[in-house]
């Protein structure tokens, strides 16, 4: 795990387990480990068992279960148990992000990617997998609709945001962000898209979030996503949550969703040497991004 996301891991961690009892032996982790891979998908390593632990003590707190043999029972009885599952999933995932996170990607999309494809077609069509806030998505939305200003006649354009996360897709949908973030979007997108709404607050404009659209979807269950082909797939501080396996098996899957000419963009060194017989590399500064050949 190489950049920021990894920092605000290690914070999101610390701050989980300030202060509290760890008692986590090597059986129960294995058992909470399968489980939660086996329901989620959600690769926790051995290193991590105390976030892990720390993650189920404070939702055992929050729900009242006073042992975390209970509280794993009450979570495999099946029933109803959705709603805890996705509060504990909450806990166990690091949803840090912010606007422009990764300027070089958003800077190929702007100047090479959305005008090549709107050369030929009328319409293009994003997913930011695994989108936590919103703001990544909103960000792709400025760029794409900044694009569309160049081309004569009527053009469409849509971004699906999803990510496990129930309480940040609700935070995503309402578009509302704090005011110290707009120093993160350029000048004149700020002007274009985001309107104050509070002394604190600013939104994205109506006309932008109707662009976009946000959905929960696990990782894991990637290949029944209801998602149309698309121009471009955008995945980054994702993957380093999971282990080399998993990331090309499931890079394998998104690769599936794209167009023709389509492109998947994912975060610098988060897989390295993948070889998809459809893909291959687009070659751009400081990015990593794959092109769909057929
Ligand atoms: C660190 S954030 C990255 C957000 C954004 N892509 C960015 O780069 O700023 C990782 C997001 O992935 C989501 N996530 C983790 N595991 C997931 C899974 N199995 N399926 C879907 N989303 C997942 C988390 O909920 C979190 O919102």
């Amino acid at each position: 795990m190489g950049d920021s996301a990894g920092h605000a891991q290690a914070h999101a961690e610390a701050r989980l387990m300030a202060g509290r009892r760890l008692d986590m032996d090597d059986e129960q982790f294995a058992d909470w480990a399968r489980l939660l891979e086996r329901r989620t998908g959600l690769f926790i390593s051995p290193d991590r068992r105390s976030f892990l632990a720390s993650g189920i003590r404070a939702r055992m707190r929050e729900s009242g279960c006073s042992s975390s043999r209970e509280y794993y029972n009450r979570l495999i009885a099946g029933g109803i148990q959705a709603h805890e599952w996705s509060l504990l999933i909450d806990r166990l995932t690091v949803h840090e992000t912010c606007f422009f996170r990764h300027r070089a990607s958003m800077q190929l999309i702007r100047e090479r990617l959305v005008p090549e494809v709107l050369e030929k077609q009328r319409g293009y069509l994003a997913w930011s997998v695994g989108c936590a806030t919103g703001e990544e998505s909103y960000s792709l939305a400025m760029q794409i609709d900044s694009c569309m200003g160049a081309v004569a006649g009527d053009c469409y354009f849509g971004v699906t945001g999803t990510d496990i996360s129930l309480p940040s897709l609700r935070k995503a949908r309402k578009g509302i962000y704090l005011r110290r973030r707009l120093g993160d979007i350029p000048d004149d997108l700020q002007n274009k898209y985001c309107e104050t709404v509070s002394s604190r607050h600013f939104q994205i404009t109506e006309q932008l979030r109707k662009r976009v659209c946000f959905a929960q979807l696990n990782l894991r269950d990637v290949e029944t996503a209801p998602m149309a082909r698309v121009n471009l797939i955008y995945c980054q501080n994702l993957l380093i949550y999971y282990d080399r396996g998993y990331r090309t098996e499931i890079v394998d899957k998104l690769a599936e969703f794209l167009r023709p000419g389509g492109v998947l963009i994912l975060g610098s060194g988060e897989l390295l040497d993948w070889r998809n017989s459809n893909m291959e590399k687009v070659r751009y500064p400081d990015t990593l991004a794959y092109r769909r050949t057929n």
